[in-house]
């Protein structure tokens, strides 16, 4: 199959919405074998169901990424399938409620860091020793604009993204001489499940939805399909002189200093 990824194996973590379902999607159509990791089945095989309804290869995997374990385990699945990972798109992840740190349990702030940071050093863990083995690989990590601003009441949240993309900077340096490549990309408020679950959680979901849509400077919320050519970009060959690189999909957001 032709494409930019002809041929590759990937997995996506959290595949079964938002942006990993869009990125899936577009690895897929670039010709990849994707295989689509989700804590929900459900949600993975609906991806699966849209990538085969366009002729792409594709598997979903249930798998929490906060759990060593279960990360080994469908990794293990790929590896049995295909020999290989060649590309990695860590991005499963969840927010929280906006709330400050000091009303923030301790249940929460685990909950968010197991999924956020645990999680990615779970599946970069998992794949690299046959990346290693190999002698090449290419990783992407989600991350956010909160790793590097935040605004009040999203410590957990911000913390978390903070700690992946200083992990993404480590792997990158770790493995560059082996071949392997990480990068993280920050995408601005993107209409996901995530956003409209937070927005729901306000007195008026509409009006916080036009408010975030507002804080960015093209004045709208970004789509999954908006960020799925980045994480493409890095995950490809062309790509190959990019390592330790976090790159914006923002629509201008972290450009902004105020009005
Ligand atoms: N939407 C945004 O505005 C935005 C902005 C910046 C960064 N992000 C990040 O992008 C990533 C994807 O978010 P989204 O907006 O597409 O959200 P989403 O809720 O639409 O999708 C997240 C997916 O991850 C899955 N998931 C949740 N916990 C999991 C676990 N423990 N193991 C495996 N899968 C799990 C969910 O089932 C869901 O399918 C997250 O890391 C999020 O922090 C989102």
């Amino acid at each position: 199959m032709a494409g930019a990824l002809a041929d590759k194996v990937a997995i996506v973590t959290g595949g079964g919405s938002g942006i990993g379902r869009g990125v899936a999607r577009l690895f897929a159509r670039e010709g990849a074998a994707v295989a689509v990791f989700d804590i929900s089945l459900g949600a993975a095989e609906e991806t699966v169901a849209l990538i085969r309804g366009g002729r792409g290869v594709a598997s979903a995997t249930v798998c929490d990424v906060a759990d060593g374990a279960s990360v080994m385990e469908a990794v293990s699945q790929v590896l049995t399938v295909h020999g290989r990972v060649d590309v990695l798109h860590a991005n499963a992840g969840i927010g929280l409620p906006a709330k400050l740190l000091a009303d923030t349990s301790e249940t929460e702030w685990q909950r968010v860091m197991a999924v956020n940071l645990d999680g990615v050093y779970h599946c970069v863990h998992a794949v690299l020793p046959s990346m290693r083995q190999r002698r090449a690989g290419a990783i992407v990590i989600t991350a956010s604009p909160h790793a590097v601003l935040t605004y009040r009441g999203m410590g957990a949240y911000a913390a978390s993204k903070g700690g992946v993309l200083a992990l993404s900077r480590a792997v990158a340096l770790d493995h560059a001489a082996e071949g392997i490549r990480c990068n993280a990309v920050l995408p601005g408020a993107i209409d996901t499940a995530m956003v409209r679950a937070e927005a729901e959680s306000q007195a008026d979901p509409e009006a916080a939805l036009r408010q975030l849509a507002a804080l960015q400077p093209v004045g709208r919320l970004g789509r999954p399909e908006d960020v799925a050519p980045a994480v493409l970009f890095l995950a490809a060959d062309a790509a190959a002189f990019i390592t330790g690189a976090a790159l914006a999909v923002d629509g201008g957001l972290l450009a902004r200093l105020g009005g």
